[in-house]
């Protein structure tokens, strides 16, 4: 096991849910994301020196802080909790935006501490402790925006109890585009509204959905991915946190969009599509809805990310 002096690493954001698997499908994008440096220290235990671009939101006391909690939990497990290690992060995305935020903190907290004391687990072995990270901000059990930001690629939950997972290689060309309209929504909110219950009427249609949808992606198959994304379960009562929804959701459609939904627990949102020509073209109209009430929105467009979290040289701005 080789050790190195200091690491640096860049976590995706993710798409979770992709419509119709709620809490049980995500994939990646190339960006945004956040970054975390990690090195040795001389003094004792994890510390968590800077945080950039948060406007001074995150917590410095690591047992309080997403990266922070997912490293302790991997560093409490290994016995090494006494290592001396200084940690800084850089979040480069926005906070309750559905992109997957505290997720990409946690994966890069836990990625980056593993590499630096040589790696001594797999990348899928450190799922439990990002999860842990995780729910720390969003009190939630759910796999579906670490699981793709760790491993890359589309990644199907069986069971967020027994993190049960498959990871999918994505459809060649597969696309995203990815608006984030500039409001927060807490995916603690976002949850509460959902029904307690659904009908069997919905709950056969949702499974028959995301049936469709991995057959889809295994098989390449763009006509049944795009039969595939709908969901009836939480768009219907999150679409009303999102301004101009349904209108984006037209917009995205008549452009040639596979399909269209929340990303997350939103606010925002993502269409599916084959080739980058078309994603460039479905992303700029879904902009231009938000553009059209005076929302500022920004505009990802992404092959489907693979690789996730990962090593990355350079200084911080
Ligand atoms: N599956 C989760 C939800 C994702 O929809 O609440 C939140 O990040």
């Amino acid at each position: 096991m080789s050790q190195q002096q200091e690491v640096r690493v860049f976590a995706p954001a993710t798409v979770a849910n992709v419509a119709c698997g709620y809490d049980v499908l995500g994939f990646a994008i190339d960006a945004p994301g956040d970054e975390v440096v990690v090195r040795f220290s001389e003094k004792p235990g994890l510390r968590i020196t800077k945080v950039t671009g948060d406007d001074g939101r995150l917590p410095l006391a690591a047992e309080k802080n997403t990266a922070g909690v997912a490293a302790l939990d991997l560093l409490k497990h290994l016995g090494m909790q006494d290592r001396g290690i200084e940690m800084e992060i850089h979040k480069k995305m926005p906070f309750g935006s559905g992109l997957g935020s505290s997720a990409a903190s946690a994966v890069a907290g836990v990625y980056a501490v593993n590499k630096l004391i040589g790696e001594p687990l797999t990348k899928k072995q450190l799922l439990p402790f990002a999860m842990t990270g995780e729910a720390s901000a969003d009190g939630a059990w759910h796999a579906d925006n670490v699981g793709p930001c760790l491993l890359g690629g589309i990644v199907f939950i069986r069971s967020n109890q027994e993190l049960d997972i498959a990871q999918l290689e994505p459809p060649k060309n597969l696309w995203a585009a990815v608006v984030h309209p500039d409001i927060e929504i807490l995916t603690k909110v976002a949850r509460e509204i959902l029904p307690e219950s659904i009908l069997l009427e919905n709950a056969t249609q949702q499974t028959g959905n995301l049936g469709g949808l991995i057959c889809g992606i295994i098989q390449e198959d763009y006509g049944m991915i795009s039969r595939s994304i709908h969901d009836v379960i939480a768009e219907p009562r999150r679409q009303k946190l999102i301004p101009e929804f349904y209108n984006a959701k037209r917009a995205a459609m008549s452009a040639g969009a596979l399909g269209f939904s929340i990303s997350g627990a939103g606010p925002s949102v993502f269409a599916l599509c084959e080739g980058e020509e078309s994603a460039r073209k479905v992303g700029a109209k879904i902009s231009e809805v938000f553009d059209k009430i005076q929302l500022n929105n920004q505009l990802y467009v992404s092959p489907i990310n693979k690789h996730g979290v990962h090593v990355i040289e350079g200084e911080n701005k």
